[in-house]
């Protein structure tokens, strides 16, 4: 496979997260050490089916390392193989991935970085089976992207988390209050696990576990009977009864994702109160966990996976994603990974952590 490109694209897809932009710096950057140019394509695949892009200069790097969001712009709806375009006066789905190419080719654009989380995987995968080089850097708050064990912008969302239920936790106290925090995550607790750890809550439930309510009424309740007036709880968006599915907020067209997720808690917070009796209310975080500044860590990991990003092009790396292993940063075939998820393991450490220190999973 070539490695001597002399120049390379980089987009951003799928939801923001924060570190996108300490990717792109890092994807610059490198680039530009090694004497390649790099064209951002902005808005994701939009872009690359529409044609706009911008070559990168030092300047549109500068000062971004903590900056929330992408300077590129971002989209989880457009799919270049399954394009939505208005036809008539209707809405019509076509292949626009062979435009996509031809946009790179006219523009000499010659291997591709990718930012993004399995919506975005996946296309880049399909991008490699018509010859295209690409790597992905692996990009969402939810950590469920297979065979890496960090995805930027998780430690930022769990840091986020922390804080409202150390919040909370505060006022819960003062009102003798069921809280409840309902946070993202889609299909993969990871979020609410591990803030649901690093915030002390009493309950922590998960897609990967469907909770029975009795066990949490049940925690709840012990918890009065020692004094204990208030409870702290934490769902994830994905979390659903046994026997029973998700809450689903919306059904939506043309997403990467069919339907969207939210109201389990709401839904929780009613049903405590009328089993208790206890005033029990929900905050909803969503996109708080998404915007804004990353953590050091993230930017830390950002900036190892965007150097990484690069490296692996030109060394002939062409159809991978760099992921972290072991603290690590390797790279790993993108078709292992694309379409698969990520979800928690019922032996995993930190779910028999929370059960050793008393916190119920819904069990
Ligand atoms: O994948 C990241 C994420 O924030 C999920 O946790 C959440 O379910 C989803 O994106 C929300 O997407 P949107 O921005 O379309 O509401």
């Amino acid at each position: 496979m070539k490695s001597n490109y002399k120049r390379i694209g980089v987009l951003t897809g799928g939801g923001d997260c924060p570190g996108l932009n300490a990717v792109i710096r890092a994807v610059v950057k490198t680039a530009m050490a090694n004497n390649v140019e790099v064209i951002g394509i902005y808005n994701g695949y939009n872009g690359l089916v529409n044609n706009q892009m911008i070559k990168m200069e030092d300047y549109h790097v500068a000062g971004i390392l903590d900056k929330g969001g992408t300077i590129l712009g971002t989209t989880n709806r457009d799919n270049p193989f399954h394009f939505c375009i208005t036809e008539k006066g209707e809405k019509v789905f076509v292949d626009k991935s062979h435009q996509a190419l031809e946009n790179l080719k006219a523009r000499e654009i010659e291997a591709l970085v990718v930012i993004g989380g399995d919506g975005t995987i996946k296309i880049a995968n399909d991008f490699c089976s018509l010859g295209l080089s690409v790597v992905a850097v692996p990009k969402t708050i939810d950590n469920d992207i297979p065979l890496t064990e960090r995805t930027f912008g998780f430690d930022t969302a769990v840091h986020v988390a922390t804080e409202a239920l150390d919040r909370l936790r505060t006022t819960a106290e003062s009102h003798h209050r069921v809280m409840i925090l309902e946070v993202m995550g889609r299909y993969a607790g990871w979020i609410a696990l591990h803030c649901g750890i690093a915030g002390g809550a009493d309950g922590i439930l998960i897609p990967e576990i469907p909770y029975q309510l009795d066990a949490v009424v049940d925690t709840i309740n012990k918890r009065i009977s020692r004094g204990k007036l208030f409870s702290l709880l934490v769902v994830a968006e994905g979390a659903k009864p046994v026997g029973g599915d998700v809450t689903v907020a919306r059904i939506v067209e043309n997403s990467f994702e069919k339907i969207r997720l939210g109201g389990v808690g709401q839904k929780i917070a009613h049903q405590i109160e009328d089993l208790t009796g206890i005033e029990s209310r929900c905050t909803v975080l969503g996109h708080v966990q998404r915007g804004g500044t990353p953590t050091s860590y993230d930017r830390v990991l950002a900036t190892r996976y965007g150097v990484a990003a690069v490296n692996a092009l030109l060394s002939g790396h062409h159809a991978h994603m760099v992921a972290l292993q072991r603290n690590e940063i390797i790279t790993t075939s993108i078709g292992v990974v694309a379409g698969k998820p990520n979800n928690i393991s019922l032996d995993n450490k930190l779910l028999q952590a929370a059960s050793l220190t008393g916190v119920c999973l819904g069990q």
